[in-house]
């Protein structure tokens, strides 16, 4: 069974995305890990996110996602993928055609024949447009960069609330507007607005969608 939760950046899918995996025993597949991963092999080795520097790169790149971390040419990147500069080349890494095509492959493979909670932007429309529980988690602006704010601060990265939201105020246009799966709902996927709930509330409101009331 495939669970597909798909939201902007900061509206809370990682939290209840792992939450609701735990407690039902689904395996937790962060598709955003991947586009990270690569943003980060771009930009350690400084190469130019475009469409023919990136098809090159692809060429000669492992990405694996595996217990729950994910693995940049067989090495855990997990803990160096999250600052902001990874993020806005993230969100510009994956416009790209040949970058999307590669991705969903492997995110369909890595979750094949397997009962698993996948988190993206696309996961509903594009990667499993036939799973069969999907979720759409959003909130205001505000509360997500507000959310990253805090999130950076606990990891102690220094930077500027003002920057945060302008960084996830461009993010949010670069993911919708893209050409290529461009974030959005799902039709048939349930919208749940989490700008005043909490994520405990959120992941208990998807475990009754999907018929485990006595779940959490
Ligand atoms: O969820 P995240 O912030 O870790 O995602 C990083 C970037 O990757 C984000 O800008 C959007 C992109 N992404 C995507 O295009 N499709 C996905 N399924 C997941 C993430």
């Amino acid at each position: 069974m495939i669970i597909a939760i798909d939201g902007p950046s900061g509206a809370g899918k990682s939290t209840v995305a792992r939450l609701l995996s735990k407690e039902i025993g689904f395996e937790y597949i962060d598709t955003g890990a991947m586009y990270r991963a690569l943003a980060y092999k771009a930009y350690i080795q400084n190469i130019d996110i475009n469409e023919v520097e990136i098809t090159e790169m692809l060429k000669t790149t492992n990405i694996t996602y595996y217990d729950n971390k994910i693995f940049l040419d067989g090495e855990n990147v997990e803990n160096v993928i999250r600052e902001e500069a990874i993020s806005i080349a993230a969100s510009k890494i994956s416009a790209l055609k040949v970058v999307r095509e590669k991705m969903v492959e492997i995110q369909r493979k890595t979750a094949e024949n397997k009962n698993a909670v996948l988190e993206g932007r696309d996961i509903g429309t594009t990667v499993f447009p036939d799973a069969e529980y999907k979720f759409f988690i959003t909130a205001s602006l505000e509360e997500r960069a507000r959310r990253r704010y805090e999130q950076l601060k606990i990891n102690n990265i220094k930077v500027d609330y003002a920057i945060v939201f302008n960084d996830m105020k461009k993010r949010d246009e670069n993911d919708s507007t893209r050409r290529f799966s461009p974030l959005k709902p799902a039709e048939d996927a349930i919208l749940i607005d989490t700008t005043k709930m909490d994520l405990i509330k959120v992941t208990k409101t998807i475990a009754q969608y999907i018929g485990g009331s006595n779940v959490l």
